[in-house]
């Protein structure tokens, strides 16, 4: 076999044990969610998974020149979907004692100012993409900065990782600093041009992207419905009732408006795929309308926590039908780990007496969010047909984790203790498009070594060398 290149999808096959979702618990019952193999087989061709099933069964057929990699015991599934993160925040996360308006001005605006250089987008986008490989994240959905630069640095690398990812240039002319500022035309050309470069190209989808209402004027949002009109199969992501400072500002700012979310209906921008940050503190008639619409809340619990936004209440967007995603919301969130996302989420939602056991949690990360986003036909499940990007995890990665797995007898019960105490050394490995693209404490697996384009040790974190689960 001659070795891949990044646009070859892997052909190969892996054996663990294999967990896919492919309904909501909460809504057709855990055991109907999802199949299980405790000795699986995952055969992958061309970088699409062609079959899933029993390895005793499937290997005595396996086509001989395939390479089979062994994790047992560990836990193959789907990999990680983050709808909602920055990538110019990769060096905010973790800053000190504000809410979100002034955790804007005072640490976010400054720091995405240096975007507009390439040099920096670049490094952010190398750094981000790996780190979001090291923690099983296959397809996130980012906000760049209104620099066009920023979404061609996080495009370009996306396309040389060969991962299947959504960003786009944050549209802003109002409230920011002058360096960061857009305007309605401005940010309608450059969004255009870089839909026309990258959407589509490989793996790769625009996301139109109004930073938030407080940032644009109405001749910006205008401008961005008119964007969004002519082209109906794009994402749009923005920001939605998150703090309750925003929201009278809002109020102030569209004095005509009814509420928060009628500003963006207004424009157009309530639809299949839009995906609406944080919505803590909806009125029914928004959670309404948004679901009405087709549109997607997204959950940040590590964020709304941090800035101290509120709790998002999930079952009161499940009654109302709304699509529900989960995020890190990198860096207002402080985990780029979906295990701890789901972790801090089960700790939200505890605060409203809501529950989230270890299977809704598994199917929100994994089908759930690609519902969410839109791509539940490509990602998101273990199933022929689908796009080989899977994440294997390490139920016993600690000491920690290995002393209360002495006690666990179900599925279920690994699940929760997974990410209630799991993060990124639970990562053994990822892969996307069926190549290895992220080994615990090695290499970047199958990638050139490492690209055509050195990454640093320091990008890549402090792994090291030693263990590989692969080669049987
Ligand atoms: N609202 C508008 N911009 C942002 C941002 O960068 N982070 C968060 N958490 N909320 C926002
Ligand atoms: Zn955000």
């Amino acid at each position: 076999m001659t070795e891949p290149t990044l646009h070859d999808g892997g052909t190969l096959a892996i054996r663990a044990r294999v967990l896919t979702y492919h309904a909501h618990p909460l809504l057709a019952g855990e055991t109907a969610s999802h199949r299980y193999w405790d000795d699986g087989l995952v055969v992958v061709r061309g970088g699409i998974v062609e079959t899933v099933g029993n390895a005793s069964e499937l290997l005595p057929d396996l086509d001989p020149a395939m390479t089979v990699s062994d994790y047992r015991p560990h836990l193959l599934m789907a990999g990680f979907i983050d709808p909602h993160l920055h990538l110019p925040q990769t060096q905010v996360i973790g800053s000190y004692g504000t809410e979100l308006m002034e955790w804007l001005s005072k640490y976010t605006f400054p720091e995405e100012v240096r975007y507009g250089d390439p040099a920096v987008s670049d490094a952010a986008s190398r750094f981000l993409l790996h780190e979001l490989l090291r923690n099983g994240t296959t397809t996130a959905v980012a906000f760049c900065t209104s620099h066009p630069q920023s979404a061609t640095s996080f495009f370009a690398e996306s396309d040389r990782l060969g991962l299947r990812m959504v960003g786009g240039k944050v549209m802003m002319d109002r409230n920011a600093p002058a360096a960061l500022l857009d305007t309605p035309e401005r940010g309608y050309d450059e969004s255009k041009a870089l839909i026309g470069r990258w959407h589509g190209n490989g793996r790769l989808s625009y996301a139109i992207s109004p930073r938030f209402a407080p940032t644009s004027t109405e001749a910006q949002l205008e401008a961005t419905g008119a964007l969004a009109a002519e082209h109906p199969d794009l994402h749009i992501q923005t920001h939605l009732s998150e703090n309750h400072g925003e929201i009278a500002f809002v109020a102030e700012l569209f004095p005509w408006a009814e509420d928060y979310t009628a500003v963006y209906e207004r424009y157009g921008l309530v639809r299949p795929k839009a995906l609406y940050g944080h919505c803590i503190h909806l009125s029914p008639r928004e959670r309404a309308a948004l679901a009405e619409a087709g549109a997607t809340a997204v959950f940040c619990p590590t964020s709304n926590l941090f800035l101290g936004s509120g709790l998002f209440d999930r079952d009161a967007a499940l009654a109302a039908g709304l699509r529900t995603g989960i995020a890190t919301d990198i860096g207002g969130g402080t985990s780029y780990s979906m295990l701890t996302t789901a972790a801090e989420g089960y700790k939200v939602l505890a605060l409203r007496s809501q529950k989230l056991r270890g299977h809704a949690a598994f199917y929100m990360l994994t089908a759930g969010n690609a519902e969410a986003i839109g791509f539940e036909a490509r990602i998101g499940q273990v199933a022929p047909g689908f796009e080989a990007d899977f994440v294997i995890l390490d139920t016993q990665a600690t000491p920690a984790m290995r002393r209360r797995h002495e006690r666990i007898e179900t599925l279920e019960e690994e699940l929760f203790v997974l990410m209630t105490m799991g993060d990124d050394r639970s990562v053994v490995a990822t892969y996307a498009g069926g190549r290895k693209v992220h080994a615990r404490g090695g290499s970047a697996g199958d990638l050139p070594s490492p690209l055509d384009q050195p990454i640093s040790r320091e990008a890549l974190g402090n792994d090291m060398p030693s263990e590989s689960a692969e080669g049987r």
